[in-house]
């Protein structure tokens, strides 16, 4: 699946996307390295610390149906979006060579999770096959 069409889904995730108190909306897709695909969107709560982001809803869904994260496209209604450092580090673990896809300056670019995630937090002991970035 090409990019674009990734992120068109991520685009119509977006509008599932349950944001009361901040207005802000974000969808995400994730293509699975077995082809699949599985799209969130942010769902906030009352208690605002419980909110979850589009990214990990769509991250979480993938994995818990035993399937490898390979790319993610991420949309919201202000256009351009990068994906915060909680989600970052979620799907570094995952996938360091993850493909990301977002909005910056109205046009889609990409760069892997290792780009947008130098130094990362690693327990060395854990993942001795994955190097920090
Ligand atoms: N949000 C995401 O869903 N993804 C991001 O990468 C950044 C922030 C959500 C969380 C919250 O519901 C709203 O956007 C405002 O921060």
């Amino acid at each position: 699946m090409e990019p674009k069409e990734l992120m068109k889904l991520a685009e119509t995730a977006m509008k599932r996307s349950y944001a009361p108190y901040s207005d802000f909306e974000v969808g995400a897709a994730v293509l699975t390295s077995e082809g699949n695909v599985f799209t969130g969107c942010n769902i906030e709560n009352a208690s605002y610390g419980l909110s979850m982001c589009a990214e990990r809803v769509a991250v979480f869904k993938a994995v818990s149906e035993g399937e490898e994260v390979a790319e993610i496209a991420i949309a919201s209604i202000e256009g351009d979006t990068k994906p915060c450092g909680a989600c970052r580090q979620v799907i570094f673990e995952l996938n360091k060579d993850t493909r990301i896809h977002f909005m910056k300056d109205g046009e889609m670019v990409t760069a892997t999770a290792t780009q947008l995630l130098p130094e990362s937090f690693l327990l060395q002991t854990k993942f001795k096959g994955l190097e920090p970035s």
